[in-house]
């Protein structure tokens, strides 16, 4: 019997549980300050559904607007106020930027304590260390779900197909702190289908509509599909030939339903945990 990995009722059981944490705290609830820069329509979306999230369990939740237009000194500006905003616990600057911000820059400038998307430098660092610190929420909610459906990870395979800042190598290093063997895969890996198929754990990173067919996993692996895209059809699909892989993997995350939840459960478990530190200061 395959397992359905449903990151959908695991964010729920997240939040449930974030939302009670909440409702016992004294003093201001967590509060998480979003800047978004321009209009892209993708961002908007996933903007307003952090804010709906916030609003759910009980955070403050605040979303500046600037236009594509402003100067890197004038959203460098925004950063530092509310560094110093004792209200603000974690900030999140939305991706993309326009072209003539550069991300690197702006995760710099963000306090590291607040640094809720987990992209500072210094939080990276505390992730390949194996320090405490804040840790990007896509690869975070990965291992909290298969944590929560009892998979083992210590000694196994994994594979990354993928290096991204957001998700490839922050996973790397969380599963590496599991104890996993990981190897790293892209797009100039020598032979991937080969490199897929030896992984205990197959975590798929790429963008590419249903690449990853059924002869590519090895029988009974764990599949965990980050790739959210459209097929020519215009249906909703994963990195993953969903059915296809079904039929041979012991546990897969569908899309939807699966990775996409997590990156917000996990947005809140850090901002309340930033709060957390930064009262304990
Ligand atoms: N855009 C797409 N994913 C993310 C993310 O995890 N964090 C931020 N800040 N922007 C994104």
């Amino acid at each position: 019997m395959t397992l359905v990995l449903s990151g959908r009722k695991y964010a729920g059981v997240v939040k449930a549980s974030l939302k009670n944490r909440v409702s016992d705290l004294q003093g201001l609830p967590p509060g998480l300050t979003v800047i978004m820069v321009g209009d892209d329509p993708a961002s908007k979306v996933y903007v307003a559904a952090k804010e709906k999230a916030c609003k759910k369990v009980g955070f403050n939740s605040h979303v500046i607007h600037l236009p594509a237009e402003i100067s890197k000194a004038d959203i460098l500006s925004v950063i530092d106020r509310l560094n110093a905003d004792c209200a603000v616990h974690g900030i999140l600057v939305q991706l993309p930027l326009p072209d003539h911000i550069p991300a690197g820059l702006i995760a710099s400038a963000v306090l590291p304590e607040k640094d809720v998307d987990g992209f500072h430098p210094v939080n990276v660092g505390r992730l390949w260390r194996g320090e405490e610190g804040l840790f990007p929420c896509t690869p975070s909610g990965i291992v909290g779900l298969l944590h929560h459906h009892d998979i083992r990870m210590s000694g196994k395979k994994a594979l990354i197909v993928g290096r991204s800042n957001i998700v490839g190598k922050p996973m790397a290093a969380l599963l590496l702190r599991e104890n996993c063997t990981v190897t790293v895969a892209h797009s100039r890996t020598a032979d991937l289908t080969g490199q897929c198929r030896d992984a205990d754990i197959l975590i798929v990173a790429v963008g590419k509509p249903e690449m990853v067919q059924r002869d590519w996993v090895k029988p009974g692996a764990v599949v965990v599909d980050v790739g959210m895209n459209r097929n020519s059809d215009g249906k909703l699909v994963g990195d993953v030939a969903y059915d296809d892989v079904f039929a041979v993997c012991s546990a897969i995350t569908p899309v939807p339903g699966g990775v996409g939840p997590l990156t917000i459960a996990f947005l809140l478990e850090n901002t309340f945990k930033a709060r957390a530190k930064l009262l304990a200061k």
